[in-house]
């Protein structure tokens, strides 16, 4: 059997095929309809190696330390299957081992395998990207990833425009702008529903200081959310960000509580606290008392969420987050908890990101608590001196922001302006000068009196 793109598949039922073709295309394309399709890829052939890996990646991608379990049974049906698998699908399945216990520069390595010999491989490429985007923090690799199989692809074959869309995205991280909308544009003129490719346009926006226009952005494109995962919520942290720099506190209140800690997709149902929905929710929140909003009780349910999941790393950036909330609700024991259970992963875990954890993922929560008890000098030396390593947390220019605005923040209160004078300018190296967060804007006028 071959499915869409002409990739050989280890199975009788052509049923399988059908449903693992659709599950790439719903997987590419943000939509919930993705596990769907792939359970029924494993009802037609449960021996299925492809099935089972992709299963196995979608489980992976909840990036939660409670689903591992059922990634195993994943692993354990394509293992018993694999004798008759092809290299490609054994490939497949050595990726998904290594992701699975935090081996991601392993599970890199299989799936640019895979794509050397099968660069029209998408459900690699997409894998692929994700690892460069969430583990190694490298815009280069994950740039160089996509292009070299661009230059493989026919732009007559199917899903030629999910890749400009992820070639449009590691343009705009690797600050090419101009290039980053071009692609974007011509990814969203073949599919008006290419999330990533919409979601790139919008990060070029931000970058660009482009606020009014890139609220009006996210808003054009909200009915092709309608069948989306949670990454619809994050489009509307996009949408926030742009209203909370051109001043829209009110209308960034209501986002809030109507669409960035918005919980009702179907593809949380029992894990109400997904990765990225806390990253957006957090952050954001930070952000609006960075400059000086007041946001209630909203830290509390975050908070409530943090406490269970003391422990999980699946996904680095994620924990500074958690140690946000856990700090602003002043749960003190819980952020030692935290920062303990953080140094075990470090010295025990094996993961290949476990050094990033000990020296920039540790001092990332260690900034943001001392911040939060406003010791100003504490937040900032815990950082600061590794700041640009900040990187390898994952994670996008747009979001890793909060961390240097975090150190802004401290170095302004602690009247340290060697340091905050040193993080505007290189805050303003990757963005127009005018167009800096207001927080960078305010210190710098700081620094100017
Ligand atoms: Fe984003």
């Amino acid at each position: 059997m071959r499915d869409a793109l002409g990739h050989e598949v280890t199975t009788s039922s052509r049923d399988c095929v059908a449903a693992l073709d659709a599950t790439q295309e719903s997987y590419l394309g943000f939509r919930v309809d993705a596990a769907q399709h792939v359970n029924a890829a494993l009802k037609a052939d449960p021996a299925c190696v492809m099935a089972n890996c992709l299963k196995g990646c979608l489980t992976m991608l909840l990036s939660n330390a409670g689903v591992l379990g059922a990634v195993d049974q994943r692993i354990a049906a394509a293992e018993a299957s694999a004798a008759t698998a092809t290299k490609r699908e054994r490939l497949h399945l050595v990726a998904l081992k290594a992701w699975r216990v935090g081996r991601n520069d392993e599970a890199l390595a299989a799936w640019e395998a895979i794509l050397a010999e099968h660069p029209h491989d998408l459900a690699a490429l997409r894998l692929a990207h994700f690892s460069y985007f969430w583990t190694t923090g490298d815009a280069r690799r994950m740039r160089s990833s996509v292009e070299r199989a661009l230059g493989r692809w026919d732009p007559a074959m199917p899903g030629y425009g999910f890749v400009l869309g992820m070639q449009a995205f590691a343009c705009e991280e690797s600050g090419d702008y101009v290039e980053a909308e071009r692609q974007g544009l011509a990814a969203i003129a073949r599919n008006p529903a290419d999330l990533w490719a919409i979601h790139a346009v919008a990060h070029v926006m931000e970058m660009q200081a482009r606020h009014g226009e890139g609220a009006s952005w996210v808003e054009a494109h909200r009915a092709a959310t309608a069948e989306a995962t949670n990454f619809k919520f994050h489009l509307a942290w996009h949408r926030a960000l742009f209203l909370l720099e051109g001043g829209r506190i009110g209308d960034v209140l209501d986002a809030y509580d109507r669409e960035v800690r918005d919980l009702g997709s179907p593809l949380v149902a029992g894990q109400p606290d997904l990765y990225i929905d806390v990253q957006n929710a957090a952050a954001l929140l930070m952000r609006l008392e960075l400059l000086d909003v007041p946001v209630g009780d909203r830290w509390t349910e975050l908070a409530d969420k943090a406490e269970k999941r003391i422990g999980d790393h699946v996904v680095l950036f994620t924990v500074p987050h958690w140690m946000m909330a856990l700090a602003a609700a002043e749960r003190w024991a819980k952020t030692d908890e935290l920062l303990a259970a953080m140094r075990d992963h470090a010295a025990r875990s094996g993961a290949s990101e476990a050094d990033v954890v000990a020296r920039v993922a540790i001092p990332a929560a260690e900034c943001v608590r001392a911040h939060r008890r406003r010791e100003w000098d504490r937040a900032l030396s815990s950082l600061f001196p590794v700041r640009h390593e900040i990187v390898r947390l994952g994670g996008s220019h747009a979001q890793r922001d909060i961390l240097w605005q975090v150190m802004a923040d401290a170095a302004a209160h602690g009247g340290h302006m060697r340091e905050l004078r040193q993080l505007v300018d290189e805050v303003t190296r990757s963005r127009p000068p005018r167009s800096l967060p207001t927080l960078y804007r305010r210190a710098g006028q700081l620094l100017a009196t």
